[in-house]
């Protein structure tokens, strides 16, 4: 069983030729990525990454996770960006939703940190640690963000006040460049144990690395069969497949071609809540890889039915510039069926005895045809179950998709300048070292 798209749905605003129109663009966008001829192509790295992982590499990641997970009754992971969403993405889709509330625990739960600037956050954090039997895994690609740094330096002393420098370096690792930047030089003086993000692989590209494996690993869910699905997913979508039997290329052509028809909105939509982080992971994945030179499809996503109840309206009537791609998952872990009620005060008897997720089902449906007939295509991507397996295709699909998307599009999908423009005056508004004269200019504007 694999991951399934069906656009069937989506056809209507944009015909089957237009998306075909587009079968020479994805084509060269695909030889572009596997001869490494097209813009970003020092950031290929996680092209091929799934087949390429080694047996070693996984015992290295699960004899670390096990040195933790023994340890530690919290593990905070601390990143941001592409260095926290897709960790954060499968551990949210794989946990059980209330499993930090129960008493017996089976795996360390697994927290976040430096994923933002909230002082609140980190004083509820370190008030909540103390005492509490811990360990991080901080990460950081370019060893010098500032959201992560402080977050670590908080941690870091934390844990070093309650346990001592010598067991903390047994609860500390970093996963980080091979060489550069302010963490790995940390990390090398201090003696953690460090895992390696290689360079020809940008953040948002990176779960597949210890980067996602190592907090997933720690969280106790399968890093095999999540790299498994990838690599299935890796055969699935490529090279030599032909266009119409490659869903990477087949997504990519289809949201170019509603792009090009003036739908400037892309929302991922899920009906299972667990599906909420993966929606964020995505957004990022799509939003930076595309949104560049004044171009690109704004990412959006909506959790259903809860949102139905919010955005539904606008989504329903609102501006006719979106279009939505639905996760859908087919088959739930658990079963809850709705009871019948000798009363029926509440009028639900009529459902008596139906699964919950038939309930979802039908919303599902329902959503979808009524939104088609709004005029907002329709792209549904059927998911057979939230495991490990059909987590890694989708990671996988979605990845290559992003590449092709971005090169059908006309930019470099694997750079992220944008980002830099709030670092710089940040640092300039705190007087960081080294920015004295954008430190005087930004001052004459205020
Ligand atoms: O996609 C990206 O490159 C960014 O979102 C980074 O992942 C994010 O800024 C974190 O960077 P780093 O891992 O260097 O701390």
């Amino acid at each position: 069983k694999s991951i399934e798209l069906n656009i069937e749905k989506a056809l209507g605003t944009v015909s089957k030729s237009d998306v075909f129109a587009l079968e020479g663009k994805a084509n060269n966008g695909i030889e572009m990525l596997h001869k490494g001829t097209g813009k970003g192509n020092d950031f290929l790295g996680w092209l091929h990454l799934p087949s390429e992982i080694s047996e070693a590499h996984l015992a290295d990641l699960e004899a670390a996770a096990k040195q933790l997970r023994d340890r530690c009754e919290i593990v905070v992971v601390i990143g941001i960006g592409g260095s926290y969403l897709g960790a954060k993405a499968v551990i949210e889709a794989l946990s059980d939703s209330f499993e930090f509330l129960r008493h017996e625990h089976k795996n360390p739960v697994v927290l976040f940190a430096g994923q933002n600037i909230g002082e609140d956050y980190l004083f509820e954090l370190q008030t909540l640690l103390k005492g509490k039997s811990f360990g991080i895994v901080v990460i950081s690609k370019s060893g010098t963000t500032t959201e992560p740094a402080i977050a670590f330096r908080l941690l870091k002393e934390q844990l070093e006040a309650q346990v001592g420098k010598e067991e903390a370096k047994h609860r500390i690792v970093a996963v980080t460049d091979a060489h550069k930047g302010a963490l790995r030089k940390l990390a090398d003086t201090e003696g953690y144990k460090t895992f390696v993000i290689a360079d020809n692989v940008g953040g948002r590209f990176s779960v597949l690395t210890p980067v996602g494996l190592l907090p997933i690993a720690i969280a106790g869910f399968d890093i095999r069969a999540l790299v498994a699905g990838a690599v299935a997913m890796e055969k699935a979508c490529g090279e030599e497949v032909p266009f119409e039997q490659n869903p990477a290329a087949i997504y990519a052509a289809t949201r170019n071609a509603l792009y090009q028809s003036g739908k400037k909105i892309e929302i991922l939509v899920n009906f299972n809540p667990k599906l909420h982080y993966f929606a964020e992971w995505w957004k990022q994945l799509y939003g930076e890889s595309e949104g560049k030179d004044h171009l690109g499809i704004f990412p959006a996503s909506v959790d259903f039915t809860t949102d139905l109840h919010s955005m539904g309206q606008w989504i329903q009537e609102g501006e006719r510039i979106i279009f939505e791609t639905v996760l859908s998952v087919a088959q739930m872990q658990h079963t809850v069926t709705i009871p019948s009620d000798q009363e029926n005060l509440d009028g639900l008897n009529y459902l008596a005895g139906k699964r919950v997720d038939e309930v979802n089902k039908m919303a599902e449906l329902g959503t979808q045809i009524a939104h088609v007939d709004g005029g907002v295509p329709n792209l549904k991507i059927v998911v057979p179950e939230l495991n490990e397996t059909y987590l890694g295709q989708l990671i996988y699909f979605f990845e290559k998709a992003c590449g092709i998307s971005g090169y059908i599009l006309g930019v470099n999908p694997f750079n992220q300048p944008g980002v830099e423009a709030y670092k710089r005056n940040m640092f300039a508004l705190l007087n960081k070292p080294g920015y004295e004269e954008e430190s005087k200019a930004i001052q004459a504007r205020l």
